[in-house]
């Protein structure tokens, strides 16, 4: 089952100063419903664009992105996102941030506070309801970030590098975490990485985009079991690395060229 189409889109972003910058073009890829899809490209090759056409949060002006048949228009509450940086209200706790969005769903206050505090068990943050972010460190700010996100049940995850800003041993944590979640509960789910292991480890499909103007450059199967413990270290899991990583690569070399021009 399709859950969103993206057809021959092109973005052209007109800032009132400089010239016109053309960031995707024909940009055409079926996200099925409940698969988790990673977008991976060269910095600038337009992810967070094609990313932001889906939230709503930019106008599809050329072309059609429709979910469950129907276009978007703006915006949803159907549509969670995360973005790299967490953005929590710095003035609320933990449990206010992740009760802020199921103020506006009209449930009961009691429905509320448990549905909060599921998450906020779920994500690992249990004992930190009352901290505030400042209290809190990059990994734990961006559990509390998921954590509103995913409770209010959206059917799309939209995702942008939100594991970039972490260490590398909390990353390598909340990419698990990440998984079990979705493994529990599947959504569909559309996340952007310019890291290729990220994006094998994570995701059933991969697509690579090519350096700016982004188009689709290819789209790589990558759902095979990967709850082994040693995954990463298998041979099939580093010869998928290594074959994406290729067509990456080609696309970050034509990012650098075009720059130097
Ligand atoms: N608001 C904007 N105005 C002008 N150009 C922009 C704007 N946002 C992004 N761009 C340009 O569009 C291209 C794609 O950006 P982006 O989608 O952020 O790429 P990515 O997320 O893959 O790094 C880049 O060249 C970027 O500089
Ligand atoms: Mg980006």
């Amino acid at each position: 089952m399709t859950k969103i189409v993206i057809d021959k889109v092109r973005h052209k972003y007109r800032p009132a100063r400089g010239k016109p910058v053309l960031a995707l073009e024909d940009v055409s890829l079926e996200v099925r419903d409940k698969e988790f899809l990673a977008l991976l490209g060269p910095s600038g090759c337009g992810k967070s664009t094609l990313l932001y056409l889906m939230g709503g949060f930019l106008p599809v002006e050329s072309g059609t992105i429709s979910i469950d048949g129907k276009p978007i228009a703006g915006p949803g509450p159907d549509r969670g996102v995360v973005f790299q940086h967490f953005a929590l209200f710095p003035w609320k706790t933990v449990r206010q941030n992740v009760l802020y969005g199921l103020e506006r769903q009209g449930l009961a206050r009691e429905k509320r506070e448990a549905v909060a505090k599921k998450f906020i068990d779920l994500v690992g943050l249990s004992g930190f309801e009352d901290n505030y972010p400042s209290q809190l460190s990059g990994g734990m700010k961006q559990r509390a970030a998921i954590a509103r996100t995913l409770a209010v049940d959206p059917s799309v995850l939209l995702m942008d590098e939100p594991f970039g800003a972490l260490d590398a041993q909390t990353r390598a944590l909340m990419q698990s975490e990440l998984l079990g979640i979705w493994r529990a509960s599947p959504k569909t789910v559309v996340f952007v990485t310019h890291d290729v292991q990220e994006a094998v480890y994570l995701a059933g499909r991969v697509v690579v985009m090519s350096a700016r103007p982004g188009r689709v450059k290819a789209i790589i199967d990558t759902n095979f079991d990967k709850t082994a413990p040693d995954v990463l270290r298998s041979a099939k899991f580093g010869d998928m690395v290594d074959q994406i990583w290729g067509l990456v690569k080609e696309e970050a070399i034509k990012a650098q060229m075009g720059r130097g021009t």
